[in-house]
């Protein structure tokens, strides 16, 4: 102990916050690939990949290298103080992914801070008051995203007034609506223009966000039509499209972002979670014209754009183009789908399968056609005995999603399926 400082007795026994809600007892020691290996000693097949931040698998060589070789170098170097070379370099790479137009970038650390920075973008650039969100997406817990999120009231803090302004429209939620999806987008487009004619008029609506892959909301991707029809309204409304990528960008669902599925344009992407497989990175891409039209230094923050967690996003994205990882992706989702389809018919409990590429999920539903979250629990939690972390989703807890890494091969997609069979057959008898 240094001269002069003396330690304070303390004997409070300190411990994690019982609000911090874990779906798995599993601490881990290592991690490499698409495997977690527990304190337990247990060695667990991740189809969780930290709800979709490692895309690259768990510690990646190149990856590790990268943050390791940066650690030496430079790990803080504040962006609104000083610029350092890993983010100046990650800034020109992502021109070579981003949708043509989208040619300035903000960084923040965290999904939602970077949420956070594309609401605030679309009002000072529109003048508007007003933003559209969809029922049953989730963008963050910060006081702004959450209340653009209704994946579950437990997101939102219910105790204090949220942020105004937020007008939350249907999603075509085809399964749950029990319709086709041509009528579900229909119906949803239909109750979007009547949200025009009695909640707020499209003029003083400064932004559209969506999840082009609803994520924590229950996995349930986007029709195109929908996306479509969105865009077609914020054009001719002069309406901002945000498209939150946070769990669908980067390769995840086989294409580099999930818009490039649809066709649309969004004004303001959101990329975060796999663009720098674990290390917190996060940002918003815009066209430098609309970025342009903020208030001068009204984006900044301390950690933003850390310098250790943009080499390793370099990285990242050398890995997935090296890899095929995007190519992966498809082939793999296809391979899952198939067999979370042939456990469809073998468990009837299993009411729908959806997904695309690696966002792929199964929701339970009861005899009488409700949603059985009891059943997606037993599941989840006896999946754990099988070696297969997996996690829940859904407002109504009763989906989950099998999000392992881009790296996941045809292997270990078929032995995740046999020990989620072996799971489904303890827990619903076959
Ligand atoms: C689509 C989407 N948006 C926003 C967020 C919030 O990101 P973070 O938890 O990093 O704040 C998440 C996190 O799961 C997400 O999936």
């Amino acid at each position: 102990m240094p001269l002069g400082i003396e330690r304070m007795e303390n004997s409070t026994v300190v411990h994690l916050s019982p609000l911090l809600k874990q779906a798995t007892p599993v601490v881990v020691e290592r991690a490499e690939g698409n495997w977690i290996l527990g304190t337990d000693g247990v060695r667990y097949l991740d189809f969780t990949s930290g709800i979709g931040v490692t895309s690259t698998g768990h510690c990646h060589p190149r990856v590790v290298e990268a943050a390791r070789a940066q650690v030496g170098s430079v790990i803080h170097a504040q962006t609104t103080t000083v610029m350092h070379r890993p983010l100046l370099e990650l800034t020109e790479k992502l021109g070579g992914y981003l949708p043509e137009g989208l040619d300035a970038v903000f960084y923040a650390n965290s999904g939602a801070e970077a949420v956070e920075a594309s609401l605030r973008l679309a009002r000072m650039a529109t003048g508007r008051p007003n933003v559209i969100a969809f029922q049953g997406g989730f963008h963050g817990r910060t006081a702004g995203a959450s209340s653009i999120t209704t994946a579950g009231t437990r997101f939102r803090n219910t105790t204090v007034p949220l942020m105004g302004g937020v007008v939350i429209a249907p999603f075509p939620y085809a399964y749950r609506l029990g319709m086709t999806e041509a009528d579900a987008v229909r119906h949803a487009l239909r109750e979007l223009d009547y949200l025009f004619s009695t909640t707020t008029s499209p003029s003083e609506v400064a932004a559209m966000i969506i999840e082009p892959v609803l994520g924590d909301g229950g996995y349930l991707p986007v029709p195109k039509e929908f996306l479509q029809g969105i865009e077609t309204r914020a054009r001719e409304h002069g309406i901002l499209l945000i498209a939150d990528e946070i769990q669908s960008g980067v390769g995840r669902t086989g294409k580099f972002w999930a818009v490039e599925h649809s066709g649309i344009d969004p004004d303001i992407l959101i990329m975060a979670k796999g663009i720098a497989s674990g290390f917190p990175i996060s940002a918003i891409a815009a066209s430098d014209e609309l970025m342009s039209k903020g208030l001068p230094g009204s984006q900044g923050g301390t950690y933003g754009g850390n310098a250790v967690a943009a080499a390793a996003a370099i990285a990242t994205l050398d890995v997935i183009d090296d890899e095929q990882l995007v190519e992966n992706a498809a082939v793999r989702g296809e391979q899952l789908n198939a067999g979370l389809k042939r456990l469809q018919r073998k468990f009837p409990s299993i009411g729908d399968v959806r997904g695309i590429g690696l966002m792929q999920a199964i929701e339970f539903t009861d005899e009488s056609g409700e949603a059985d979250a009891g059943t997606a629990m037993r599941v989840q939690q006896a999946a754990l005995g099988e070696r297969l972390l997996l996690l829940p989703c859904g407002p109504l807890g009763n989906v989950i999603r099998v999000v392992p890494a881009l790296t996941v091969s045809e292997e270990e997609a078929d032995l995740g399926l046999a020990a989620l069979e072996r799971t489904l057959a303890g827990v619903l008898g076959a």
